[in-house]
């Protein structure tokens, strides 16, 4: 069980209806400190008011720490950049499920593990047969995920911490047969099975990649580019899917449906679906000369129209996996020859013409992760479709490790917030013959 390492450290008083209320402020090792209102309902008859959460701290976490003003984002206490430039998916996985950096002997007992449960259950084959051919990756993988449970019920019962462990392992190892076998099945090719001798990422890529017809040998620079991906997506504090785990897994449903939860609120153009959002826009803007006309629509207030792959809801500075991932991308795009496409000079110029805006400087709207993650993911060539994919295939770790941080967590509560309802006041019901 995992005990609350909040410190005290004062206290805040509200005023209302002419009384005084005490509640006590916490502090944790970084970012700002709380107001515990856990009492404010029963004592003083009244909702704090917050959608959004924009205020709101929803748990205590041990995980994930972000500064948005400072751009910084740590793992578990490590900076993204240095776990970025010398670690892999793998030991990060390890580091956020377990709180500590692996010993030789941990790291290797953890990756026989996660390479033991690549496989999965054969008959899920049939089930992608259930899907039309054009169906969109992630509406595989949330029905794919979610069905994890009715073939592994063996690690259901989320009070066990084995079972805990073996479905943590499961979805980690499974993710990339299954967004593999999302991808063969929408281009046509035959299921590829996973080879035990090969690293996670470079498994992936085997799976996605190769077909039986011919030798498929990766290669080394492209599959470090995609681990530092995976390593960048891993785990986002409380983000929207993060929250959407927590809140299905406080209900005590399964792991696999949890995350097959996630999945479904990751999919959003807000959220996951910004890198393909983000990729499409460049490719409609096509050519450098067209960027001040659709800078022009960002900052219409009539226009719906918003940068994909701009701004973020805690970073208010520029995103620290952004740093990462532009030299990611440039690397990709030296070794496939595509230092000169097109689509990466227009992202160029927009990010300059963007950081030197005033609308943005004014707004804080930096480019975000999603802004280069796009374009490399396509130099790597993975279809547009398959981008949230592989964001969700990488942030099942930090998934998998919030919904077990929680279930560990005594204080932990069925999620049920309230509402300021403002509909119709209680009234009579009229028969259909009088209205
Ligand atoms: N282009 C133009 N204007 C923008 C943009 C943008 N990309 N993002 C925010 N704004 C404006 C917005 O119109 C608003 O202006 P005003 O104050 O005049 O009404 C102001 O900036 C604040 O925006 P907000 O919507 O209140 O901010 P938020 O914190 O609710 O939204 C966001 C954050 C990420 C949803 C938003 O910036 C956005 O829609 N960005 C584009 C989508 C995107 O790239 N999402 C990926 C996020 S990173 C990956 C992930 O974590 O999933």
């Amino acid at each position: 069980m995992r005990e609350s390492k909040a410190k005290p450290s004062g206290s805040a008083t509200l005023t209302y209806d002419n009384k005084k209320y005490e509640f006590p402020v916490f502090s944790g090792t970084e970012g700002p400190n709380v107001v515990d209102i856990r009492k404010l309902y029963g004592d003083a008859d009244i909702f704090t008011y917050d959608p959004g959460f924009t205020s709101t701290a929803s748990c205590e976490s041990d995980i994930t720490f972000i500064d948005g003003d400072k751009g910084i984002l740590l793992y578990r206490g490590y900076s993204i950049d240095q776990l970025a430039a010398h670690s892999n998916f793998l030991e990060v996985c390890y580091l956020l499920l377990h709180g500590e950096l692996p010993n030789k002997k941990e790291a290797a007992a953890f990756d026989h593990s996660i390479t033991m449960h690549t496989m999965v259950h054969d008959q899920m084959s049939t089930f992608y047969r259930g899907f039309r051919r054009d169906a969109h990756p992630m509406a595989i993988m949330c029905g794919v995920v979610g069905a994890l449970s009715a073939f592994y019920h063996d690690s259901t019962d989320i009070n066990d911490p084995r079972q805990r462990e073996v479905a943590s392992h499961r979805l980690i190892a499974k993710m990339p047969t299954i967004a593999a076998m999302a991808y063969k099945y929408a281009v046509g090719q035959p299921f590829v099975y996973p080879l035990n001798n090969l690293g996670y990422t470079e498994n992936f890529m085997r799976m996605t990649f190769s077909v039986p017809a011919e030798e498929y040998k990766v290669n080394p620079v492209l599959a470090k580019a995609l681990d530092t991906i995976f390593i960048l997506h891993a785990d986002h504090e409380q983000n929207a899917s993060t929250s959407t785990v927590r809140l299905a897994g406080s209900s005590g449903a399964n792991p696999f449906a949890c995350i097959a939860a996630g999945i479904a609120c990751l999919w959003g153009p807000a959220h996951g679906g910004a890198n393909e959002a983000a990729l499409k826009m460049l490719e409609e803007i096509g050519t450098v000369d067209r960027i001040p006309e659709y800078i022009k629509k960002a900052k219409d207030k009539n226009d719906n129209f918003r940068l994909s792959g701009f701004g973020h809801r805690v970073y208010k500075n520029y995103d620290p996996r952004a740093k990462a991932m532009q030299a990611q991308t440039h690397a990709v795009l030296n070794e496939v020859g595509h230092g000169d496409d097109p689509i990466l000079k227009v992202a160029m110029e927009l990010e300059r013409i963007a950081l030197s805006d005033e609308y943005f400087i004014e707004k804080k709207l930096y480019p975000n992760i999603d802004f280069y993650s796009g374009i490399t993911l396509k130099a790597l060539g993975f279809p547009t479709s398959m981008f949230t994919a592989l964001f969700a295939l990488a942030r099942t770790v930090g998934w998998i490790a919030q919904w077990k941080e929680m279930i560990e967590d005594p204080h932990q509560k069925i999620g049920r917030p309230r509402q300021l309802y403002t509909g119709a006041a209680q009234r009579d019901y009229v028969p259909l013959t009088k209205r």
